[in-house]
């Protein structure tokens, strides 16, 4: 959804903002520009839900200690970045039980079929053979419960979520006209330029958490020197002309770099095309790095500062999960009643 149709949104009566994140390893910059910076922004102008999704990263193996640890962690990186745990309803995900009782609901309601054009599935299967389990197949489902549970509006993710807010979007339709309005349908809400930020070692893939090669992800903890480090080692191509050519492939790597450069500086592509004429590639990194290096250093203090704190989170996280249950429940009754699932 384009940026300027924000104004309009606020004009309507409050609508709802929700989203997650799976606690699988630290959230990294592409977490952070694709999707987590719009968290903040749309939780100032609309209810807000954000929450740690634990029970999707189960899917893959995770050791017990890395699982708690990470939640813990990506739980105060949100508070870290600026989401207010009193204005919004911060949680995670496996402390509210509806989650997984509107997941197996809502499975009876999701065809094989259409599970298995999922692209996440197919990709997911392949990297990892030896543990194609059930959950990986209906993960979409359990995501499908998490926004419909909430009744929300605008769902702020990275591009490689869309297929998964379509796909909730098809059963909300299918259970709604089974029986009557009961799950409202939901919206992406995506910032075109950062939805999906490049690995800076193999540009043509998007940044991730579970990438082996470490340089080809910046996490939004990583020191400074590390950060720059990253940066001037980013893989780009044999010219050296700093300036953007969205359809052509070899130059995946300077685009990803300057979509960077426009996010963390709020320039346009024209003026930072400008801006950097006749200047070399090396140059350029350095100063990305330094400006990702700068823009992080408020979100990582605050975060050293939050994390020691640990019965205050802790608090935030009760809070959270008990203010998330007393909604979800209500839409969770509401399903169960219309399916006729008998009522004690
Ligand atoms: P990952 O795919 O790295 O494991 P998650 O699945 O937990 O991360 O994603 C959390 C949010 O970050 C989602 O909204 C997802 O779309 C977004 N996201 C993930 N990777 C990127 C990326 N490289 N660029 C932009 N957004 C991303
Ligand atoms: N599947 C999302 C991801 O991998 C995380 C997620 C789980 C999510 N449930 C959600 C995102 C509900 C938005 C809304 O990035």
């Amino acid at each position: 959804m384009p940026e300027q149709t924000l104004q309009a949104m606020q004009k309507e009566q409050k609508k709802r903002s929700l989203s997650g994140i799976q606690p699988t390893n630290t959230p990294h910059l592409g977490n952070y520009l694709g999707a987590m910076k719009n968290w903040v922004t749309l939780a100032e102008k609309f209810d807000a839900l954000y929450f740690i999704a634990d029970l999707h990263s189960i899917t893959l193996r995770m050791e017990p200690a890395a699982l708690r640890k990470q939640t813990f962690e990506s739980f105060v990186l949100l508070l870290a970045m600026g989401i207010d745990p009193e204005k919004s309803v911060v949680f995670v995900q496996s402390s509210v039980s509806a989650h997984s009782e509107l997941c197996w609901l809502l499975n009876c309601y999701t065809q094989y079929g259409e599970l298995s054009r999922m692209t996440q599935f197919k990709d997911k299967s392949q990297k990892y053979p030896e543990n194609i389990n059930a959950g990986l197949f209906t993960y979409p489902v359990l995501m499908a419960s998490d926004i419909l549970l909430y009744q929300a509006d605008f769902v702020p993710v990275g591009a490689d979520q869309k297929q998964h807010i379509e796909i909730a979007r098809d059963i909300a339709m299918r259970f709604n006209g089974a029986y009557s309005e009961t799950f409202k349908l939901p919206e992406p809400y995506f910032t075109k330029s950062t939805a999906k930020i490049m690995s800076l070692s193999e540009p043509l893939k998007k940044m991730s958490k579970s990438d082996q090669n470490l340089n080809a992800t910046v996490f939004v903890l990583d020191d400074r020197d590390t950060i720059i480090k990253k940066f001037k080692r980013a893989v780009t191509d044999s010219e050296a002309d700093i300036s953007y050519h969205e359809e052509d492939k070899g130059k995946a790597g300077i685009n990803n770099l300057i979509s960077v450069y426009c996010a963390m500086t709020k320039k346009t592509v024209a003026e930072t095309e400008h801006e950097w004429q006749g200047k070399g590639y090396g140059d350029f990194k350095i100063a990305v790095g330094e400006l990702v290096a700068d823009g992080l250093k408020g979100i990582q203090q605050r975060y050293q500062e939050l994390s020691a704190d640990k019965e205050y989170i802790s608090s935030c996280m009760k809070k959270g999960a008990e203010r998330a249950a007393s909604i979800a429940h209500r839409t969770l009754k509401k399903a169960q009643k219309k399916i006729g699932l008998f009522q004690v």
